[in-house]
């Protein structure tokens, strides 16, 4: 016997993604099938994502991969209890895409519609993967996102910190992007960081020693353009110096933040015994932010958790799961839920 299965829908950016998610026996969340079209390389000639093509592309796949995500979970519509999908927020043409698709199938299989929070998909996904109990504290560090949330419960986040400008990702991708190193810059500043000397170049740690638990990445993003014009002509071995730099600077400011949170967290839920920091967001795949988060943890006594890289950037499972902690609690979305661009936690 199978099911009951969720359905998860994400098309909230550049992936199109479906997923199926449940529990075993044990009550354990169980991704059946999690599978992802990324749109990378349809977007690459414009140095971006590009809301129009965006959309026109998750049109293109979304049905196929609700049908690649059943089958690989070996079921059916009929073994699904409830449909979710991201309404918000993101780039609107996609949210409509997804969410039409999801209200679709409910309707057609009678089943309830869950109207998901990208941001609320990311922050339970430590809950997908770790069986993680409320209440912790959340690091989200995406390509749209730089926040520090205390998770209370479902549906219950606090809001300790965001950037006041620019997200980390889109530092990062900034940097790239102005050192010709392609796009999602990320992954290749930090290859490029690899070979490189972190001490060559004296770059501004963000909001170091700041009293409030925001971010700041443009003022580090213009330092690095000013670097890049000074040392130029950049040899090879000068771009991984200055990724190197960069990627340090952008590191001893997360960590700086992140300390100030955890003893925040003590002092104000001083009754958790063995407290957690999670991470999400595509940015917690970076092996220097990662130690330095680990590092901040450790002096501070947090468990740290960080979800499998697949599930750290933009999925289905994170969507889904989030739909059947909903749909066990009951909270359930009338068909017409408007989709919502904006929408803070
Ligand atoms: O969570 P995500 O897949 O999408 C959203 O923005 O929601 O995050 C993508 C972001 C991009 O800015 C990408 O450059 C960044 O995460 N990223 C990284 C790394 N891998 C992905 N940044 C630094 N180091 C990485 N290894
Ligand atoms: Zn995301």
């Amino acid at each position: 016997d199978k099911g009951p299965f969720i359905l998860g829908i994400e098309t909230s950016c550049d992936e199109t993604a479906a997923a199926v998610v449940g529990r075993d026996k044990a009550g354990r969340a169980a991704i059946l099938a999690n599978v992802v079209h990324s749109q990378i390389d349809e977007h690459a000639a414009f140095g971006g994502v590009v809301p129009e093509i965006a959309a026109r592309a998750h049109v293109e796949v979304l049905d196929d991969l609700v049908r690649a995500a059943l089958s690989e979970a070996d079921a059916g519509f009929e073994h699904l209890a409830a449909v979710a999908a991201t309404t918000g927020p993101g780039l609107v043409g996609g949210l409509i895409v997804g969410s039409v698709t999801a209200r679709a199938i409910a309707q057609a299989r009678n089943l309830p519609f869950l109207a998901i929070n990208h941001l609320e998909g990311h922050a339970l996904t430590p809950r997908l993967t770790d069986e993680i109990a409320y209440p912790y504290l959340l690091l989200l560090v995406s390509g749209g996102h730089t926040q520090i949330l205390l998770v209370r419960g479902l549906g219950l986040y606090e809001r300790w910190g965001t950037t006041i400008d620019d997200a980390l990702g889109e530092a990062f991708d900034k940097t790239a992007k102005l050192l010709r190193l392609g796009h999602p810059g990320g992954p290749a500043v930090e290859c490029a960081a690899e070979t490189g000397d972190p001490t060559r170049f004296a770059l501004p740690r963000p909001m170091r020693g700041e009293a409030k638990l925001d971010f700041s990445f443009s003022g580090l993003k213009t330092a690095v353009r000013l670097a890049a014009e000074r040392a130029a002509p950049l040899d090879e071995q000068a771009v991984s110096d200055l990724c190197a730099s960069f990627q340090a600077a952008a590191a001893a400011s997360v960590g700086d933040r992140i300390a100030r949170a955890l003893a925040r967290f003590r002092e104000e839920l001083p009754e958790i015994a063995s407290p957690v920091l999670a991470v999400a967001g595509g940015v917690a795949a970076n092996r220097t932010i990662r130690a330095a988060l680990e590092g901040e943890a450790n002096a501070a006594g947090f468990a740290i958790v960080a979800p499998p890289l697949k599930l750290c950037t933009d999925n289905a499972a994170m969507i889904a799961y989030a739909g059947l902690e909903r749909f066990e609690a009951g909270r359930l979305d009338p068909l017409d839920t408007p989709v919502r661009p904006r929408w803070p936690l």
